[in-house]
């Protein structure tokens, strides 16, 4: 739920232009740390819900033992059911936990846990892409820890977080299976984390006025950008949804870094 697919190129354009450790502080579904180029940087992935941090850790480590599980999943209601029931009751391998949560997100309507899609989705078209993430999170570190804990742990002059948290508003939401909920005071705590750090933070939000007051202060800059709202589109194609990037550092450095780079190819071509 509130997964960056439709924002994730607006948001790797404003990262910072130099930085050495990146830190995606509200993992979710990864949508950024897949956009976002693996270079030279130490990266950490970290989401409080325990079932996405040991999905992530079992495809970097063991994803031939989670397609495995995945093998004879059934596309079923059933199925989809007993997965669900499951996760919430059974004690189980990190690997077989894993599987279930995978075939829950697959299976469910909007991926959001709660109703079987009744959807044609063969999981064995998924087992390279499993692959492929396998590959692409080799060397990130994945935690498990509050946004608090983690940006303390992190934070340092050369740190740059990414942030992005359950919306204000729809905390609602985030009370789904392995999670708590996201309060106001939550909201309040990560600001403040936010605005008392040494290093770099780039955050997204929904556009709302709470919002905007909590960060209404000096050195933050605020800039609206609108996506396409990623469920209604099913209904209404051009359905638009705004939000705010928020940073405490300059978000056009690196357009302006471009732009200079691309006049000095011109220049150099002529
Ligand atoms: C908006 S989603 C992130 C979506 C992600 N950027 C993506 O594109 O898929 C917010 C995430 O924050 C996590 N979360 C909620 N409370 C948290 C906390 N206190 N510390 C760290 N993560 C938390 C939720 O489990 C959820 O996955």
């Amino acid at each position: 739920m509130g997964g960056k697919k439709a924002l994730r190129e607006e948001v790797v354009r404003r990262f910072p232009l130099s930085y050495e450790k990146y830190i995606e502080v509200f993992g979710g579904g990864g949508w950024v740390l897949f956009h976002k180029p693996p270079g030279n940087d130490f990266e950490v992935y970290n989401d409080r819900n325990s079932l996405l941090s040991n999905l992530f850790r079992c495809v970097r480590d063991k994803p031939d033992l989670l397609i495995n599980a995945l093998k004879y999943v059934l596309n079923s209601r059933e199925d989809f059911d007993r997965a669900r029931l499951a996760l919430r009751r059974r004690r189980s391998t990190d690997i077989q936990r894993a599987a279930w949560f995978y075939q829950v997100i697959r299976q469910s309507y909007a991926a959001a846990l709660t109703s079987f899609a009744s959807q044609p989705h063969d999981l064995w078209r998924d087992f390279p892409l499993i692959w492929k993430a396998h590959r692409r999170l080799a060397d990130v570190v994945v935690e498990n820890q509050d946004f608090e804990t983690l940006i303390r742990h992190y934070d340092g002059p050369a740190t740059f977080f990414y942030c992005d948290p359950p919306y204000h508003t729809t905390e609602g939401y985030y009370q789904n299976i392995g999670e708590d909920g996201f309060k106001e005071r939550d909201h309040i705590r990560l600001r403040n984390a936010l605005l008392s750090m040494e290093g770099k933070f780039l955050l997204s939000y929904n556009d709302d006025v709470f919002i905007r007051d909590l960060y209404d202060e000096p050195g933050i800059q605020i800039e609206p950008v609108t996506r396409l709202n990623n469920i209604r589109q099913r209904y209404d194609p051009n359905c638009q949804f705004s939000e705010l990037l928020i940073a405490n550092y300059d978000m056009a450095e690196r357009g302006r870094a471009t732009a200079q780079f691309d006049l000095f190819e011109m220049e150099r071509e002529f």
